[in-house]
C-alpha cells in the first residue's frame, strides 16, 4: 500500500500550503516508475501540488510551471528516483510524447495535462483531477481572484490502460 492508495477519492483542499502538503505526503511515498497524470483547469493547483510533491520526493527544485519547456528533469538529492515534470499542453498527439523518449521505469514521471496521452508511457498510473467549486469558473476572474487561497477539490484514482 502507498499513500495514494490511502488517498484514493476526492479531497477538499482549501489552501495552495495544504495544496503543497499533499503532494508532499503523495511524493515521499513515490518510487520509479510512477506515473501521474493532472487533469484541472488553468490555476487550479497542479504546479503548485507538483511542488510539494518534489520536496516529499527530494528532488531538486524550483518546480515550475513548465510552460516553455515540455519536460524538465529534477534529479534527486537523497538517491533516489528524479522527477520528470512534463507539460502536455502543447503536444499535438501521444505519438509526441512518446518520441520525447522519457525514461519512465527509471523515473517519477508528473503530467500536466497528459489525460488521452498517458496510455502511451504506461500501464498504470494514477489519475488526479483539480477542480475549482462549481460556480466559480477561471472564465472572468481576474489573476488575484485566480490566485487567492480557495478550496479546490481533488480527486485521485488508479487508472490502467485497456
Ligand atoms: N486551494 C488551493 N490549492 C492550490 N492552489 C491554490 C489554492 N488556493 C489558491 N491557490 C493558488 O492558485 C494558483 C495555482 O497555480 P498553479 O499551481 O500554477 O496552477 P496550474 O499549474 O494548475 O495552472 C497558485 O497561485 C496558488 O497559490
Ligand atoms: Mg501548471
Amino acid at each position: 500500500m502507498t499513500a495514494l492508495d490511502d488517498l484514493a477519492g476526492r479531497h477538499e483542499i482549501r489552501t495552495s500550503e495544504a495544496m503543497e502538503e499533499l503532494g508532499r505526503r503523495i511524493g515521499s511515498d513515490l518510487v520509479a516508475g510512477d506515473v501521474l497524470i493532472l487533469t484541472g483547469p488553468l490555476g487550479a493547483g497542479k504546479t503548485t501540488f507538483t511542488r510539494g510533491l518534489a520536496e516529499g520526493l527530494g528532488v531538486r527544485g524550483p518546480v515550475q510551471s513548465p510552460t516553455f519547456v515540455i519536460a524538465r528533469t529534477h534529479p534527486s538529492l537523497v538517491g533516489g528516483a528524479p522527477l520528470v515534470h512534463m507539460d502536455a499542453y502543447r503536444l499535438g498527439s501521444a505519438a509526441e510524447l512518446d518520441d520525447l523518449d522519457v525514461d519512465v521505469p527509471g523515473s517519477v514521471v508528473v503530467i500536466e495535462w497528459g489525460r488521452g496521452m498517458a496510455e502511451e508511457l504506461a500501464d498504470a498510473w494514477w489519475d488526479i483531477e483539480l477542480e475549482r467549486p462549481v460556480g466559480a469558473g477561471t472564465d472572468g476572474l481576474s489573476p488575484e481572484e485566480l490566485d487567492a487561497d480557495a478550496p479546490r477539490t481533488v480527486t485521485i484514482a488508479r487508472a490502467t490502460a485497456r
